[in-house]
This record gives structure tokens, C-alpha cells and sequence, in this order.
């Protein structure tokens, strides 16, 4: 039995690192109302901020198909935030700018780099020593996604730890004051900025080269989109994908029965990975701004309010999944989870994402025959309300 808990908790560093007991007292009352940001110099707001959460899988359905009623452009309540082509979007535009990048995000294009993401996760471990303790998140799983992006764009490599504090800054609500934010973001445009002036003048054979002479219907992208699409990639591709990676590992590293399993049986790997999306899912909730006064359950929302998507609760709904709060890779429903989102906003990064996963949990199977929990605490992080992640996860790779 769960003690008594506010909603509130939600939004604080406690809720952050262990949203799912909120999740399991307020699904029944959902939507629930929720301080989502509290007033103060960490958030820069002079108002605290609510927000509605929408906890159950059916409500979380209906908004993310009616986008005309939930809008993404949140931006407009979120000042501090960056905004990101199709993220922040709505059709419109967004049916244009997906029709654009899609293009040059093509899944064959993807499929494409599967050898060299394999290397490169080699390469990492290799250079993490072979065998023995390691702490996962430095030496594997922040890495990874970082030089697949930063590989696919087209930046050197000298420039990954300045994404790192990007990114961080971007999506931190707890513990970097705002001004430091917005700071480190205003950074990262101007360094897109130059990237993308260098590729118009000289162009590569990279994402960002093919994204300047992207031409659907005679229509090409401004430098503003390119930024924006860039910044999305950079931060939705990288701690996300860390987050999968990082969560995937420690919910193995419990289970030896079932690493020692998929050994043997790599059919495993697929459901794995798409347990691990549904049960611990990296992306815990993503806002809306409703455009027209709406109900939803005993819920009068008024036009202009927040609404957090949260695709965390979802994915542990009771009504969809038998015994949600356990992980079970074989479950026959775990293809209905909502990790990505779906529909308008469905994510655009989801073949690359699984790509990495599944490059990595084969890797890791053929490299090691057990895998165990290091000394240590695994600490969650705790400043960025749209994930869960582990800031340091020290694990024993055996063999
Ligand atoms: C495990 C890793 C990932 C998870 C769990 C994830 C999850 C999500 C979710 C839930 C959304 C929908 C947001 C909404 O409702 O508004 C989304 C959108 C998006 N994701 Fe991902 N994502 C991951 C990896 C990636 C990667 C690797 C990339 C790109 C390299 C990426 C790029 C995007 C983009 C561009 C969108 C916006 C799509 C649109 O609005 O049309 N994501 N992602």
C-alpha cells in the first residue's frame, strides 16, 4: 500500500527519479491537477505553474489524436524553451516540416548505419576495459546516442561535451537556474547557426547538408527550421535514447535468468526492448496547451491550460495491461505501449532509437555472459520531468 501522496509530487526531484506510486494513487481521479512549476529563480517564473496530467491510457489517446484541441505549441507558456520544429508544432506546418525531414530521415537511411553504430559501441567498450566494473552511463550509454547524432549531423566530435550541457540545459527544470538555462541555450543556436551557414557555403555528406537542399513541392527549408529540427534531433535523440539504453541495462543486470535467456535466444531482444518502453518508458510525459474549453472525466479544462501527456502512466495502465507494474518481455499486449507517442507527434526517431537499443543489447549478449549490479548506488536523475534515467548506473559486466 502506497502512503498518502500529493499530486504535487510530480513536479519535485522525488517524483522526477520515481514517478510510478503517483501514478498508481491518482490514475483513478485522473486528470489530475498538479504543481508543475513552482515560482522561484530555478524556473524563472514569477506564478507557479499547474498543469492537468492525463494518467489513463484511453484519455492519453483522445488528446493525442486531436491535435486541434491540444496543441504542441507550448512553447508559448515554456518561454526558456528552445522551440523545435515538429515538437512544438501543429498541422499544419507540422504535416510540412514532417514531409520535409522525413525525407532525409528515411528509415532505409537509418537502416543504413547499422554497421557503424555497431562499431562504434565497440569501440566503446573496448575503451571501457573488457571485462569487470564499469559505470554504465558515463562509458556507454550518454556516448552512443551522442556520436550517433552528432556522427549523423555532422559535427565534430570535439564538440560532444558542450551537447551534453546543452541538451541538460534544455530540458532541466530542477537544479540549473533559468538564466544558466537560457544561457547554455542561446549557445547551442549560435553554434547551429554557424554549422548551418558552413554547410550552405560547403556542402557534406550529412543530415544537415541533405536538410538545406531538402526540396518537397518546390518548397526548402529557412535556416530557422533547420535550427529548430537540428536542436530537436540533438536533445530528443540523445537523452532519451541514453535513458533507454541506461534503463534497459539495470532492469537486466536484476534479472540473470533472463540475460542468461536471451543469450541463447536473441527472438528476445525485440520484446525486450519494447518492455523496457513500456515499463520504465525514458519519455514520462509531454505537454499540451488546450485551444477550447474541454471536459475530460469529472474535469472542466478551460482553453489555454497545460496538459501533461503522460505516456509513463499510460504505459502502466491496468485497463490495457494485465499486471502493468511488472516486467514481463513476453506480455502478448506490449506492442500497445505509447513510448513513442503516436499519431501527429508519433516520434520521428523511433527506428533509431530501436536500432541502438537493439545493437546494444546484442553487443552486450555477445560480449559478456553475465551481467550484475556494481558497488555503488544506481542514482536516478532528477531535474528533467520529461524522463527517467539514471545520472550514474555502476554495473559488473562478467564473463
Ligand atoms: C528511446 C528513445 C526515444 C523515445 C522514448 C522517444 C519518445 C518520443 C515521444 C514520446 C515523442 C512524442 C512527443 C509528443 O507527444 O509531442 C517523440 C517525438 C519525437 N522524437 Fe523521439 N524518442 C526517442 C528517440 C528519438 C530519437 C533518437 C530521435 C531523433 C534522432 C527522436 C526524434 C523525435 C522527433 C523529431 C519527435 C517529434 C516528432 C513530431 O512532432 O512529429 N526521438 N519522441
Amino acid at each position: 500500500m502506497d502512503a498518502p501522496i500529493s499530486p504535487d509530487v510530480l513536479g519535485t526531484p522525488t517524483g522526477i527519479a520515481d514517478p510510478y506510486p503517483a501514478y498508481r494513487a491518482f490514475r483513478g481521479p485522473s486528470p489530475v491537477r498538479y504543481l508543475r512549476l513552482p515560482a522561484g529563480p530555478m524556473t524563472g517564473r514569477t506564478e507557479p505553474l499547474y498543469a492537468w496530467g492525463l494518467l489513463r491510457h484511453a484519455d492519453v489517446l483522445a488528446a493525442i489524436r486531436d491535435p486541434e484541441t491540444f496543441s504542441s505549441q507550448s512553447t508559448s507558456v515554456f518561454k526558456t524553451m528552445p522551440k523545435m520544429s515538429l515538437l512544438h508544432d501543429d498541422p499544419p506546418h507540422h504535416t510540412r516540416m514532417r514531409r520535409l525531414v522525413s525525407k532525409a530521415f528515411s528509415p532505409q537511411r537509418i537502416a543504413s548505419l547499422s554497421e557503424w553504430i555497431g562499431r562504434t559501441a565497440n569501440e566503446l567498450l573496448d575503451t571501457a576495459g573488457t571485462k569487470g566494473p564499469v559505470e554504465l552511463m558515463a562509458t556507454y550509454a550518454v556516448p552512443l546516442p551522442m556520436r550517433v547524432i552528432a556522427g549523423m549531423l555532422g559535427v565534430p566530435a570535439s564538440d560532444y561535451p558542450s551537447f551534453k550541457l546543452w541538451s541538460e540545459a534544455v530540458i532541466a527544470y530542477v537544479g540549473i537556474p533559468a538564466e544558466e538555462r537560457a544561457r547554455r541555450t542561446q549557445e547551442m543556436m549560435v553554434y547551429l547557426t554557424q554549422i548551418i551557414a558552413a554547410r550552405r557555403a560547403q556542402p557534406a555528406e550529412d543530415l544537415i547538408s541533405a536538410l538545406v537542399a531538402t526540396e518537397v513541392d518546390g518548397a526548402s527549408l529557412t535556416d530557422a527550421e533547420i535550427r529548430g529540427f537540428a536542436a530537436v534531433l540533438l536533445i530528443a535523440g540523445n537523452e532519451t535514447t541514453t535513458n533507454l539504453i541506461g534503463n534497459m541495462m539495470a532492469l537486466l543486470a536484476d534479472r540473470p535468468e533472463l540475460w542468461q535467456r536471451a543469450r541463447e535466444n536473441r527472438s528476445l531482444v525485440e520484446p525486450i526492448i519494447e518492455e523496457v518502453l513500456r515499463y520504465e518508458s525514458p519519455v514520462q510525459r509531454f505537454p499540451r496547451i488546450t485551444t477550447r474549453p474541454v471536459r475530460i472525466g469529472e474535469a472542466e479544462i478551460a482553453a489555454g491550460e497545460v496538459v501533461d501527456i503522460v505516456y509513463g502512466a499510460a504505459n502502466r495502465d491496468p485497463a490495457v495491461f494485465e499486471d502493468p507494474d511488472s516486467f514481463r518481455p513476453e506480455r502478448p499486449t506490449n506492442n500497445q505501449h505509447l513510448g513513442f507517442g503516436l499519431g501527429t507527434h508519433f516520434c520521428l526517431g523511433a527506428p533509431l532509437a530501436r536500432l541502438e537499443a537493439r545493437i546494444t543489447l546484442n553487443t552486450f549478449l555477445d560480449r559478456f555472459p553475465t551481467l550484475g549490479r556494481g558497488e555503488g548506488p544506481a542514482v536516478r536523475q532528477q531535474a528533467a520531468p520529461v524522463s527517467l534515467g539514471y545520472k550514474s548506473l555502476p554495473l559488473v559486466l562478467g564473463g
